[in-house]
């Protein structure tokens, strides 16, 4: 069983820093209309499988065996989400590409025996926490986000927030 043992682990994408930093200026112009905290722009990225306390080897078994294309990421959308209180951007719809990525890695996982969430996929990319109802959201600006490859992730937490260190690199064709 890799779960309880090692390092808190996920699967996510990273925008270009570029592109961070313009998703973190919108976060700090939302924290206006609903307080919370910020996502740091080097923290923004989108979740694609967590994996909680896992054996790195196994998560990597199961990524090098994925197969998938590399695709655009729309960011389309700012929500805020009532059950845990975050403000998050996202595409309107989930893309084929990044469903199809998501569902491989799944299914590799679930090979190497991880138990994931059986609840569908939920493309978010949080950008406040511990936000209050905002009234409105300021209009997002849509930086670009090509996603040519996905990453496995640690995360250790800190009095500063969580800290994140990439463990390894799974390119996309
Ligand atoms: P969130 O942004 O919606 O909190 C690292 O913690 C990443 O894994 C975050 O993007 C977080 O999503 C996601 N994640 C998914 N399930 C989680 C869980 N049960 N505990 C902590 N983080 C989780």
């Amino acid at each position: 069983m890799p779960s309880g043992a090692g390092p808190r682990l996920f699967f996510a994408v990273w925008p270009p820093p570029e592109s961070a930093r313009a998703l973190a200026e919108w976060a700090l112009e939302a924290k206006r209309a609903c307080g919370g905290r910020a996502t740091a722009a080097e923290n923004i990225h989108l979740t694609l499988a967590f994996l909680g306390e896992a054996d790195p080897a196994r998560a990597i078994a199961a990524a090098q065996r994925v197969r998938a294309h590399r695709f655009d990421l729309p960011m389309e959308e700012a929500q805020f989400w009532r059950h845990n209180r975050i403000v998050w951007v996202g595409p309107r719809e989930l893309p084929r590409a990044l469903a199809q990525l998501a569902d491989a890695l799944h299914q590799e996982l679930f090979k190497e025996q991880f138990k994931l969430e059986t609840r569908p996929f939920a493309a978010h990319i949080t950008l406040l926490r511990k936000a209050t109802d905002p009234e409105g959201l300021p209009p997002l600006t849509a930086p670009a986000w090509p996603v040519d490859e996905f990453l496995l992730v640690s995360s250790a937490l800190s009095d500063a927030g969580s800290r994140y260190t990439v463990e390894k690199r799974f390119a996309l064709s």
